[in-house]
Parts: C-alpha cells; sequence; structure tokens
C-alpha cells in the first residue's frame, strides 16, 4: 500500500487492532473492503498477531508494532499515510488486572490517549479545509464509565452521568472526557461509544466467557464471582463491529452512542447456559459441565449489573444486534473448538516468539 503524498487516502489507521475487537473489525473491514488498514498495536499480553493471521498476505493492511504514546511515531505513521479517520482500541481492558496494578492502564488509557488524541488534532489542523470535514476520530469506550445500576433502574443512556468504580473504568472515563474536551474547545470531530460485553472468537482467555468455555472443556473449575448474581448486557463482537461502522460512516460528529446487546443475564446463568450448550456439542463422560462450577472470592468493587439502553443508535444509524445470545454464543463455542492452535499457543505462552517469525511480510516500513 503506498499512501506517502499529501493528499488524504482511504485508510485508516486502528489502534489495539491486535486485540480482541480491535482484530474482529479489522478482519471485518478488510473483508468488506471499507478502507485501507494501518494497524498500531503495542502488543501487550493481549495483543496477538495470530488474531491476524489471515491478513499476512494483505497489501491493505500494514502493521506497526509500537505504542499509542508514542508521539514521534504516531506523527510519522499519521504522516505518511494520510488516514481518514484513527478507530482508537487500544487500551489495557481487564477489571481484574486494573485492582491488582492500576498503573498500566492510567500509562495507555490516560497518557497514552492524550497523547495520540494531541498528534490526531495537529495532523488534522494541517489538513485542507474538505479533507477536515471528512476526518474522524471514533473512541472506543465502555459502559463501565457509567458505574453499577440497581435491579430496578433504568439501563444506562447516553446522558447517564459518569461514576467509574474500578481503575479500569476511571482511565477510560478520564480518556473519554478529553475526547469530549477535544471537541468541544476546538472543534476536533470525535466519535464516542460505550458498548456493553463484548464476546466471540479471539477473546483472550481471562474474561468470563473463553474462561468458562476452555475450563469446561479441559475439566476445569469455572470460578463464579461473589454470589454469581452480577449482570452483565453481552454483545457479540461482529455485532459491536457493525455498530462502530455505522457510527464512523453515519454518525453525527461530537455524538456519542451506545451499544449493547440486548441480552441481560446473571453470571451464573450465563454460565449454566454455556455448561448446557457444551453438553449437547460435546458430552463430557464424567457429567454435566455445570458440576465444574465454584463459587470464588469476590472481585473488590464488583459492579452488580450493567446494561445498555441503544435505542439512539437503532433510531439514528438502523443499527440492532443481528445475533441472538444462543446463536452467538454457538459461534463462539464452535470457534474455540476449531481453533486449538490458537488457545494452545496462548496456553503455554509461545504466541510472542510465535508471532514474529510468522508475521514478517507485512511488516510497515516505518
Ligand atoms: P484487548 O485487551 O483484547 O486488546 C487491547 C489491544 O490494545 C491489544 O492488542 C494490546 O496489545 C493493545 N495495546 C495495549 N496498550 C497499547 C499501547 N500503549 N499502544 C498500542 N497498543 C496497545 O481489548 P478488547 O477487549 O479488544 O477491547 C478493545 C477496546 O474496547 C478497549 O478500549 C476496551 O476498553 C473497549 N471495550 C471492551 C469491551 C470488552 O468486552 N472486551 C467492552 C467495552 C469496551
Ligand atoms: P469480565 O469478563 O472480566 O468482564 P467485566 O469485568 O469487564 O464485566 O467479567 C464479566 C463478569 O463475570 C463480571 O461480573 C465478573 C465475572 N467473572 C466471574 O465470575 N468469574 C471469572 O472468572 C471472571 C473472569 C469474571
Amino acid at each position: 500500500m503506498s499512501t506517502k503524498n499529501n493528499t488524504m487516502q482511504n485508510v485508516w489507521l486502528v489502534t489495539g487492532g491486535a486485540g480482541f475487537i480491535g482484530s474482529n473489525f479489522v478482519r471485518m473491514a478488510r473483508a468488506h473492503q471499507w478502507a485501507s488498514i494501518i494497524n498500531l498495536d503495542k502488543l501487550t499480553y493481549a495483543g496477538n498477531l495470530a488474531n491476524l493471521e489471515n491478513l499476512q498476505q494483505d497489501k491493505g493492511h500494514v502493521f506497526v508494532h509500537g505504542d499509542i504514546g508514542d508521539r514521534a511515531l504516531v506523527q510519522r505513521i499519521l504522516h505518511d499515510h494520510r488516514p481518514q479517520a484513527i478507530i482508537h482500541f487500544a487500551a489495557e481492558s481487564h477489571v481484574d488486572r486494573s485492582i491488582k496494578d492500576p498503573r498500566d492502564f492510567f500509562d495507555t488509557n490516560v497518557i497514552g490517549t492524550f497523547n495520540l488524541l494531541g498528534e490526531a488534532r495537529g495532523y488534522w489542523n494541517s489538513l485542507k479545509d474538505e479533507n477536515k470535514k471528512v476526518f474522524r476520530f471514533l473512541n472506543v469506550s465502555t459502559d463501565e464509565v457509567y458505574g453499577s445500576l440497581g435491579v430496578d433502574e433504568a439501563p444506562f443512556h447516553e446522558r447517564t452521568p459518569y461514576a467509574p468504580n474500578s481503575p479500569y473504568a476511571a482511565s477510560k472515563a478520564a480518556s473519554d472526557h478529553f475526547i469530549r474536551a477535544y471537541q468541544h474547545t476546538y472543534g476536533f470531530p470525535t466519535l464516542l461509544t460505550h458498548c456493553s460485553n463484548n464476546y466471540g472468537p479471539y477473546q483472550f482467555p481471562e474474561k468470563l466467557i473463553p474462561v468458562v468455555i476452555l475450563n469446561a472443556l479441559a475439566g476445569k473449575t469455572l470460578p463464579i464471582y461473589g454470589d454469581g448474581l452480577n449482570v452483565r448486557d453481552w454483545l457479540y463482537v461482529d455485532d459491536h463491529c457493525r455498530a462502530l461502522y455505522l457510527v464512523l460512516t453515519k454518525g453525527r460528529v461530537g455524538e456519542t452512542y451506545n451499544i449493547g446487546g440486548g441480552y441481560e443475564v446473571p453470571n451464573l446463568k450465563l454460565v449454566q447456559e454455556i455448561c448446557a450448550v457444551l453438553d449437547q456439542i460435546k458430552t463430557d463422560r464424567r457429567g454435566l459441565y455445570s458440576r465444574l462450577i465454584q463459587y470464588v472470592k469476590d472481585r473488590p468493587g464488583h459492579d452488580r449489573r450493567y446494561a445498555i439502553n441503544h435505542a439512539k443508535i437503532a433510531t439514528e444509524l438502523g443499527w440492532k444486534p443481528q445475533e441472538s445470545f444462543e446463536t452467538g454464543i454457538r459461534k463462539t463455542i464452535d470457534w474455540y473448538l476449531e481453533n486449538k492452535n490458537w488457545v494452545e499457543i496462548i496456553q503455554n505462552n509461545s504466541y510472542k516468539e510465535w508471532i514474529h517469525s510468522h508475521y514478517e511480510n507485512n511488516r510497515s516500513a516505518l
């Protein structure tokens, strides 16, 4: 892909595109030829080039190994590739890790986003007026910035006040506030989304659904934090990616859109449902998978309930989830069953070496 001239190109800069949602988005974007992609990712423990294996020969996808907080690198990418949009996924994303050690969350989610935003604004300022109108910065945030809902409270909507409870949520909230302020102060063309809990292929096995699927298949216990009655609203990752595409291409500048799967369920029930699907497709001779459920110590500050009202994106942009939980979880389980090699390289921690030997062709010349 040659994009080195002064006009803006049909190129998007995706950050964190080697992680779970980012890689699903990049694969979808390339499959539909939405744009060429520059994929900037630091390859933390959560970043895995095996997630992008089928794009190795794709000239419309360039991988850049680097940090969103590295201003010189970001500046060079923007100058050389002239993107029309930045879709910002890169983050530290796991609540339990943020409780153990919040520092990386501050460094990437707050300072990293701040640096990226600064360079993006500088680039946008340098554009001709007609290009300035087209450019967009889409920040992928989370419903966790809104805090915890009571059992009878109405789901989060776009005007729900921020009340982040975990260090992860606090760091995402801080970055959202900079996005808002840059739009309000400088007219920088931002879009902001808050999604509920995603699940689907390529999710790193530290989040609830892949932990449950893989532990069950391995005959290991299925840890349920606290009383198992914490509620989450589950969104299939492809539905999320389709929503992001709509927001990016049709959303109103400066607006926020909430994206939810419309499937609210307590953790215990969710785990029982996954066990029931597994019982049907991969019977365990030792008994039902639900026998492996085990209550464990609760997460400190564990938010009780998240739920999203996605009426705005439905009404304005015509989005609704295409997958029910039944179809989405079936696809997810099938994917984990069919991709044992992916699971294995993560579980034996060899994916960091694996990626470098398998992905030399398509590295950026930067
Ligand atoms: P993930 O942890 O799977 O992936 C994050 C990616 O960002 C990784 O590839 C990692 O290497 C990269 N990264 C981390 N620090 C970086 C840095 N400093 N510079 C460049 N790259 C860096 O996360 P995910 O689940 O794919 O989430 C993507 C985004 O969506 C995040 O911003 C997250 O807050 C948000 N989100 C996720 C969920 C969910 O259920 N997974 C829900 C709501 C919002
Ligand atoms: P998680 O997948 O970590 O997402 P988040 O904390 O962002 O919602 O957890 C989803 C829910 O499942 C949350 O209420 C915590 C709970 N949980 C467990 O009960 N056991 C587990 O092993 C994990 C990882 C999470």
